[in-house]
């Protein structure tokens, strides 16, 4: 008997999905030993279903067509956003049916509710492709590194910034027209706001975090930034100082508790991670024992996320994904973990500094730098032509890289120099990895 699969939205992955199933029977029936078999697809557009290449036998602008369905065991969930996705994934789990979702938001904000409903229903709730598209990081953390206790993950989880930020680094492409070439493309979500301010990366991460340190994420434990309020002078320093500018999700297992955060930040050049280019995206996972392990591939796109989907999809049909589900010690309701917030997590910083071009401004910004106890690493000083000269005088970027201090410290430390005099504009921070 094939599993019988009901796909919910042909969007681009859905789509995908769709024509996975189709088409590639054979493969997927010679790899793994088990039968796929489209049901239904469930799209308020029929239209949109068709122009995909599926028959329009298969096609339902209803849901409860699938439900009721007694040889339909998977839905996949490919809708995106938080309502009405929740309803249904519970809607399908109550009768009876396993699901699996690409659906990081979903997760982040009730990943808990939904794994208990899928526990008390004793189907399988699954999620390969929310992380990394068609990268196994849920396989790896769930199974791969079962036997290591994690103290870091970090990784490169949007493809949209990725994309962006490599074609603005090595094309001098402007943002605008890099970030409209990945929509085109099918990589960004549908609000590419979700994208580019790094929400997108804090969903991710909350569902890795939680798989990793085995905790319940509360999303607004992550310190979050993006990359739409980068500046092209930055990426330029950047590739002066020999770093190359990622947007990068970060959990550490720190002394005191766990520190989150989504961040642009300085990558050495010489660093994996800062090979990782256009849509692609990796993850390093370090456990105890294993140390340093990182998964590569890309992380956006219809097939290369179809394949993560069908994934998961085999696994149900293997009978392991429940009791994966079963056991997973993240997304339980128990103790929370400690999270640290972002004025406790220690890192290095780029810092620029807007300043006039004077004598003894950049003692003063020393002397602020060493109040709050933040060590310079490198200090540089350029006057650029493209600086815009004020009234009193000459601009210059004054760049500082620290070496380790708190996000509290320079926060601290950046309000006194902001209020310099000889301070034309608010100093651009930026971690540096
Ligand atoms: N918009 C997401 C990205 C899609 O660009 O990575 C994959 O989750």
């Amino acid at each position: 008997m094939p599993t019988g699969i009901a796909i919910l939205g042909c969007g681009t992955i859905g789509a995908s999905v769709a024509t996975m199933l189709l088409r590639d029977h054979a493969i997927i029936t010679r790899r793994s030993g088990q039968r796929l078999q489209l049901r239904h697809v469930i799209e308020r557009d029929i239209a949109k279903a068709r122009d995909a290449g599926v028959p329009r036998r298969l096609i339902s602008d209803t849901f409860q067509t699938a439900l009721d369905d007694p040889d339909t065991q998977i839905v996949i969930e490919l809708i995106g956003g938080l309502e009405p996705a929740r309803s249904l994934v519970l809607q399908a789990l109550k009768a009876g049916k396993h699901v699996v979702t690409a659906n990081k938001y979903l997760l982040a904000i009730h990943g808990t509710e939904l794994l208990a409903a899928a526990r008390k229903a004793g189907r399988a709730l699954m999620f390969e492709a929310s992380c990394g598209g068609t990268i196994p990081i849920i396989l790896a953390l769930t199974r791969g590194l079962l036997a290591n206790d994690i103290s870091r993950v970090v990784g490169i989880v949007n493809g949209t910034c990725n994309y962006v930020l490599t074609q603005m680094t090595e094309q001098n492409e402007p943002y605008a027209d890099a970030l409209k070439a990945a929509q085109a493309a099918g990589f960004a979500e549908r609000d590419p706001t979700f994208d580019v301010n790094g929400m997108d990366s804090a969903h991710k991460l909350a569902v890795l975090a939680g798989l990793a340190f085995g905790v319940n994420v509360p999303f607004e434990a992550i310190e979050r930034a993006g990359i739409d309020t980068l500046q092209d002078e930055d990426l330029g320093f950047a590739r002066e100082f020999g770093y190359v500018c990622k947007l990068l999700a970060i959990g550490d297992k720190a002394d005191g508790g766990i520190a989150l955060s989504v961040s642009p930040t300085f990558v050495p050049r010489e660093h994996m991670l800062a090979a990782v280019r256009g849509s692609f995206n990796a993850i390093s996972v370090t456990g105890h024992a294993s140390g340093e392990t990182l998964y590569y591939g890309r992380g956006a796109g219809g097939m290369p996320t179809a394949s993560a989907v069908l994934a998961d999809c085999l696994d149900v049909a293997l009978g392991s994904a429940e009791r994966l589900i079963a056991q997973l010690p993240a997304f339980q309701k128990r103790r929370p973990a400690k999270f640290l917030p972002a004025r406790q997590i220690v890192a290095r910083y780029y810092l620029r500094v807007t300043a006039l071009d004077a004598p003894g401004v950049l003692a003063k910004l020393a002397g602020i730098l060493s109040n709050h106890g933040i060590s310079v690493a490198g200090l540089t000083q350029h006057e650029r032509r493209a600086t815009p000269a004020t009234a009193a005088g000459t601009v210059a970027a004054v760049v500082v890289m620290t070496h380790e201090t708190t996000g509290g410290a320079v926060a601290k430390a950046l309000k006194e120099i902001d209020a310099l005099p000889e301070v034309a504009a608010p100093t651009v921070r930026i971690r540096v990895l």
